[in-house]
């Protein structure tokens, strides 16, 4: 502290501003909660404003811890780089609205993803006239129709859809968008990682909430967008510009997850498919959707792009399909929580028909398949005989 700083008032507000000097450096990177950074001059500011310079400015475009997690990202999702978002939907608008609607590219959407998502896209369609279509991924003489009607910039489809778990070829319907012009982005929060890296079949865009597996302690809310050189720009011009740029501590909290991610979810899978199996056999269960049973539409899909996991969740629907039989069956359940989230160590179940696809017209709704008695449960890594056993007394009741 120099005399200029010795008065009380100052000295306290100027404490320990910085870390004492010291050899050793964290195992784990730290939290720098901080939202403006200092530079020795403003002319080495001036260069870091101008990315002349690699370094940090100001909280909104750009933050070490998340940038740390960011270059994580990158690396497991094989891109130029990644930007993270404060949600995973903050993700998906930027990404849609940067590298679509704003430029006025068509979107060929999955006619089945997030409800949120699909909500999304009819809003930009309803309110700034976007050129969106939906199709069924899995029906590739539709995705060509789609795709050829008119030019279009982005085909959006998700690695296994919430919640009716559809599985789409990655590989596939990146030929299909490339030879038309277009490009393949994938929301892949339900695969994660551990189950598929998108870009190595040929996506262009990667997009994850990380609410879900990626941080997998329901304790943090995040989204990711990784590509190409010239989206991670655009996404970071949006992020700096719009807002919506993933917050420090959570990205910390996210990192932390991340860890055991590979543990995490291959545990989960393994519990989804037990418990899918249990409950394909269930009187009373009217069908199950899981990748993993032999029964699912692309059970051989996932078993080639997957191996030898499917995911960590499990739909199905009560054999009584009402509502009234699905509010019974989540108010008697005691180990699973009815919670609106997936992707966490403690099992949660989720009624689409009241939550994610409340804002999907009833009709849609039935004709995808998305029922009054249809549930979705996301396999924690809790003994897999227990989650069973509180399935298994809450059908009883129900
Ligand atoms: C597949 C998928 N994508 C995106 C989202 C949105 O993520 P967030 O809740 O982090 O905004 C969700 C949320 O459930 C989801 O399931």
């Amino acid at each position: 502290m120099t005399a200029r700083s010795s008065r009380l008032a100052t000295r306290v507000v100027r404490a320990a501003r910085s870390l004492p000097p010291g050899a050793g450096a964290p195992v784990v990177p730290p939290l720098v909660q901080s939202v403006a950074f200092a530079h020795g001059s403003a002319a080495e500011q001036d260069a870091v404003f101008a990315n002349e310079r690699p370094g940090y400015v100001y909280g909104r475009y750009g933050s070490p811890t998340t940038a740390a997690l960011e270059a994580a990202l990158a690396d497991l999702d094989a891109a130029d780089g990644a930007v993270c978002f404060a949600t995973g939907m903050a993700a998906i608008h930027a990404y849609l609205t940067g590298c679509a609607v704003a430029r006025g590219g068509r979107v060929v959407a999955q006619e089945d993803p997030y409800g949120a998502t699909r909500a999304m896209l009819e809003r930009l369609a309803r309110e700034q006239g976007a050129d969106v279509v939906f199709v069924d991924p899995t029906d590739m003489s539709a995705v060509v129709r789609a795709l050829e009607e008119r030019p279009t910039r982005v085909l959006y489809v998700e690695s296994i859809s919430n919640p009716l778990l559809r599985v789409t070829d990655i590989a596939a319907l990146a030929s299909l968008a490339h030879e038309r012009g277009a490009r393949l982005a994938v929301d892949a929060t339900f695969a994660s990682p551990v189950l598929t890296r998108p870009r190595e079949l040929g996506a262009d865009v990667v997009i994850h909430s990380l609410t879900k597996y990626v941080n997998g302690h329901g304790d943090a809310m995040g989204g990711s967008v990784a590509g190409p050189a010239d989206v991670v720009a655009e996404m970071r011009d949006r992020a700096i510009v719009d807002g919506g740029y993933l917050p420090p501590h959570e990205a910390w909290l996210i990192l932390r997850g991340l860890r055991t991610l590979e543990l995490r979810v291959r545990r989960q899978c393994e519990t989804a498919l037990a418990v899918a199996r249990h409950l394909a056999s269930h009187p009373k269960i009217g069908r199950v959707h899981h990748p993993g049973l032999p029964s699912h539409p692309q059970h051989e899909l996932a078993r080639r792009q997957f191996g030898d996991a499917y995911g960590g969740v499990v739909s199905f629907a009560l054999k009584r399909d009402t509502s009234d039989a699905a509010f019974r069956f989540l108010d008697t359940l005691e180990l699973i929580a009815s919670a609106t989230t997936l992707g966490d160590l403690y099992s949660e179940i989720l009624y689409p028909a009241m939550s994610s696809h409340r804002r999907m017209d009833p009709a849609e709704r039935a004709r995808l398949g998305i029922s009054d008695g249809f549930l979705r449960l996301s396999c924690g890594i809790e003994d897999p005989a227990d989650l069973i056993a509180d399935v298994d007394a809450a059908l009883e009741r129900t």
